[in-house]
């Protein structure tokens, strides 16, 4: 067989990290070992009763059997609009200011091939979610990292970046909820950040995936709340975490007309919009009146709470998360990150994700989902526990 060479675009995407962890877990599951897989994102809970009656029907119905419109029907995205209303008092026109994706990780990708040029500036994380240097990498641009410190909790100090970066910057991703320094924003955190974009002429991206799951009965901001911040940005929310639907791939982007414009456009060439079917039980989900989604943060707090109690029992002093289903945790002195994380996996058959895989500044760190219920929480605790690495008081 002959081999044929990639593209020189193909040769620049990054390593998918976690695709290696997930193939170690699947040796140790096929050698009969109990792993307990904390390591990855997605989410352990089925969607919605009546979201998955409205796939059932829309499965039925013959108008979904035919394309759908490029730009995906109207009552979705007035169903988004309305979401946004609802949710963020925000204002959202349906026809110029959505745009529907398969997912949101497709989103991040898409962005970068509609702004940028070779070797523009982006201004991306550090940790961060590793997808959005793969879109940037793609399109041949620059990065430059913004590091994200636990002393500022984890969001971006504006005033330590150089000037000279900042004007060069031509987009900037942000994500809070923050995965996977479980870091939370504020509506002032927002507002300044509008402010710095708009002095610097940067496109703001706001990744809003965790964007429902607050604790503590902090509801968490959007970035378009703030005054101006549709004027220089978009905001990508996904139904992959909000609704368990993660296998659906359903997301869409809101925001700046210019920019939705791009990226509804670069789909049209790109897909036809998403199965008819999905895009009903996505408008059930954004529209309907129900504590789903209460329930389910409940849930995640509840676990948070009893992984947090049980790494202490164990003499892990961590502090638990303000948002997103993860918890991000230092390794205790003696290890980096990749060192703790294969002795968690060898030794205790639990599989958590490395922070180094986000990042130079994810060293010191790993990222726990709670994607498993609060016994096998406690239980991936206990094991560690008998790993002898901790001491009790
Ligand atoms: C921060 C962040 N953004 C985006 C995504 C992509 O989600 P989806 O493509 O399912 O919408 C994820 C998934 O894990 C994520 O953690």
């Amino acid at each position: 067989m002959r081999t044929f060479e990639q593209s020189d675009a193909m040769k620049r995407l990054p390593d998918q990290f976690f695709a290696k962890l997930g193939a170690e877990v699947g040796r140790l599951v096929a050698e009969g070992k109990d792993v307990i897989h904390l390591g990855q994102g997605s989410p352990d809970l089925p969607p919605a009763d009546d979201v998955i009656e409205a796939l059932q029907k829309g499965a039925e119905n013959p108008v979904n059997h035919k394309y759908a419109p490029f730009k995906g029907f109207a009552y979705f995205r007035e169903a988004v609009a309305e979401f946004y209303k609802e949710e963020y008092d925000v204002d959202i026109d349906p026809d110029k200011e959505v745009a529907l994706m398969f997912g949101s990780k497709i989103g991040l990708f898409e962005i970068s091939q509609c702004m940028l040029n070779s070797g523009d500036t982006v201004l991306l994380p550090n940790p961060g979610y590793p997808d959005y240097l793969s879109g940037v990498a793609l399109a041949n641009a620059k990065h430059e990292f913004v590091p994200l410190y636990e002393k500022n909790g984890f969001l971006p100090a504006y005033d330590q970046l150089s000037k000279d970066v900042l004007d060069r910057a031509k987009m900037m991703f942000l994500n809070y909820p923050n995965n996977p320094t479980t870091g939370v924003a504020t509506k002032e955190f927002f507002d300044e950040t509008v402010d710095v974009a708009k002095k610097h002429d940067i496109c703001v991206v706001h990744d809003f995936a965790y964007g429902a799951i607050g604790f503590d009965g902090v509801k968490q901001p959007s970035f378009l709340s703030s005054e101006g911040a549709k004027d220089i940005g978009i905001e990508l929310y996904t139904l992959s975490k909000t609704y368990n639907m993660a296998g659906w791939r359903v997301a869409f982007a809101v925001g700046n007309e210019s920019v939705i414009g791009m990226l509804n456009e670069l789909q049209n060439h790109l897909f036809t919009s998403l199965f008819g079917a999905i895009q009903e039980a996505g408008t059930k989900a954004l529209t309907t009146k129900s504590t789903y989604v209460e329930e389910l943060v409940d849930v995640y707090e509840r676990r948070r709470d009893v992984l947090v109690e049980s790494l202490r029992e164990i003499g892990w002093h961590v502090e638990g998360p303000k948002g997103t289903f993860f918890a991000w945790l230092p390794v205790p002195e003696g290890y980096t990150s990749d060192e703790f994380t294969q002795l968690l996996l060898e030794k205790a058959h639990v599989a958590v994700a490395s922070g180094r895989g986000f990042g130079t500044l994810g060293e010191g760190y790993v990222r726990f989902g709670l994607l498993d219920s609060e016994e096998r929480l406690r239980e991936a605790a206990e094991r560690i526990g008998k790993l002898g690495i901790f001491k009790k008081e």
